[in-house]
């Protein structure tokens, strides 16, 4: 182990301005561990944990020199650096923690060196000292690593601006998820319905189905002069307005968690939408004219406000545009009246009257006549009665096991 000090130099930088800038570089967050004869298991919590070379292997961190705890680690031969999961926010708060003991009630075992792995860790990586260097305030420790696991490959604890957090993707674009595949899988059972529809009506005629609390494009035929919105796999959380077919004939519990997720909701228009809800289950479909919003405006804000990362003005713009757009969605459709048509869901009703896929009419002609599009409805209606007819029927298993 080699020990050596790099000369002082440089600006001076007030400590509160350097911790907050850098604080915007999020990290994650590991537990240094080591077992000594005098004090058995100990431990610290750590942010500067990076990996270093690969051939040979080897890994650092930044301890404080005011560590009490770096000067007990330092005394055993190895540690172990144990990277923290996303569920591990209070364990990592006690270690970090000075004057308690650590290890109380934690589980471990120890790794080949036999420093502690903790228990329910992503992964860890066991270690032998390599060097440590004086840098600044801080060593920077070197440690040659010896074995390394993944115990459990699940989202890593994040710090960033003084709080904790963990990873998510923000995309619009849904990931591989099972229920997608299935879902893929059953919207090619109304693949020639809505090319049919998209062609008859010059419009943009899509297949949706709810997966996990979104609801995701998993076809779409597009025969409308303006290009479309969406994509495939554009994915929308299912946030009242949003997603009525899904929920309707569903029961309370689910209908309840629905309406919950409308942000900050009075009694009013909680009311509004059950009332819609009721008028989707009555006329088996779901329809709303068009605002001075796009879909796109909808979309993505009702996208940030479902994020983990919502932020005060995701919700005030969330609020907002549902407020404006609330009277557009389940209004009559006079035969003799002018509309401006957004889009129209027809559930497909598949066994035992569980809706996993809807057809969705939208990119209509402009200012049409209530006739015509009383007759869009049908013809959509029409395409999803032939589709459920399709489903009804046993699928050999093929066609819908998942893989
Ligand atoms: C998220 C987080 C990251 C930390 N990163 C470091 C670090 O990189 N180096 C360090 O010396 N202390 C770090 N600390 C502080 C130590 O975990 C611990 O609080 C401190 O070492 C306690 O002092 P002691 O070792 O004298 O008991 C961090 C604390 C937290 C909560």
């Amino acid at each position: 182990m080699t020990e050596t000090t790099p000369e002082t130099s440089g600006p001076v930088i007030e400590p509160r301005h350097f911790r907050e800038t850098l604080g915007h570089y999020p990290t994650g967050v590991a537990a240094i561990t080591a077992v000594t004869e005098e004090h058995g298991p100990i431990g610290m919590i750590v942010g500067s944990f990076t990996s270093v070379s690969l051939n040979p292997p080897l890994v650092a961190f930044m301890p404080q020199k005011t560590s009490g705890t770096f000067e007990l680690l330092r005394a055993a031969d190895s540690f172990c650096v144990n990277v923290l999961s996303a569920d591990q926010e209070q364990l990592c708060r006690r270690f970090a923690a000075g004057g308690v003991d650590k290890f109380a009630g934690i589980g471990w075992q120890a790794a080949p060196s036999g420093a502690p792995v903790l228990d329910d860790v992503v992964a860890w990586i066991d270690c032998t000292y390599e060097s440590i260097v004086e840098a600044g305030d801080h060593y920077i420790v070197l440690g040659r690593v010896g074995a390394v696991d993944v115990v459990k490959p699940a989202l890593p604890l994040l710090f960033f601006q003084g709080g904790y957090g963990r990873f998510s993707l923000p995309s619009l674009v849904a990931g591989a998820d099972p229920d997608l595949i299935h879902s893929i899988r059953l919207a090619e059972f109304a693949r020639d319905q809505i090319e049919a529809v998209a062609d008859e009506l010059g419009a943009e005629c899509s297949v949706m189905a709810p997966v996990g609390e979104d609801s995701v494009f998993v076809a779409l035929a597009s025969r409308a002069a303006v290009p479309s919105n969406v994509s495939l796999g554009f994915h929308v959380p299912l946030v009242p307005p949003l997603g009525s077919v899904f929920i309707s004939n569903l029961g309370s519990v689910a209908i309840n968690a629905w309406l919950s997720r409308i942000p900050q909701a009075d009694e009013e228009t909680q009311a509004t939408y059950v009332a819609q809800l009721e008028r989707v289950r009555e006329r088996g479909y779901s329809l709303s004219l068009r605002g001075p919003h796009s879909d796109w405006e909808m979309f993505t804000a009702a996208r940030d406000y479902s994020s983990p990362d919502r932020l005060p003005e995701h919700e005030r713009r969330f609020r907002t545009l549902i407020r404006e757009q609330a009277h557009l969605y389940e209004p009559d459709i006079n035969p003799d009246g002018t509309y401006d048509l957004h889009s129209v869901v027809v559930p497909v009703q598949g066994p035992m009257g569980i809706v996993q896929i809807a057809l969705r009419l939208a990119n209509t002609p402009r200012q049409a006549s209530g006739h015509d599009v009383l007759q869009w409805i049908e013809r959509l209606q029409e395409a999803a009665r032939v589709v459920a007819e399709r489903l009804s029927v046993p699928q050999p298993t093929a066609l819908l096991a998942d893989a």
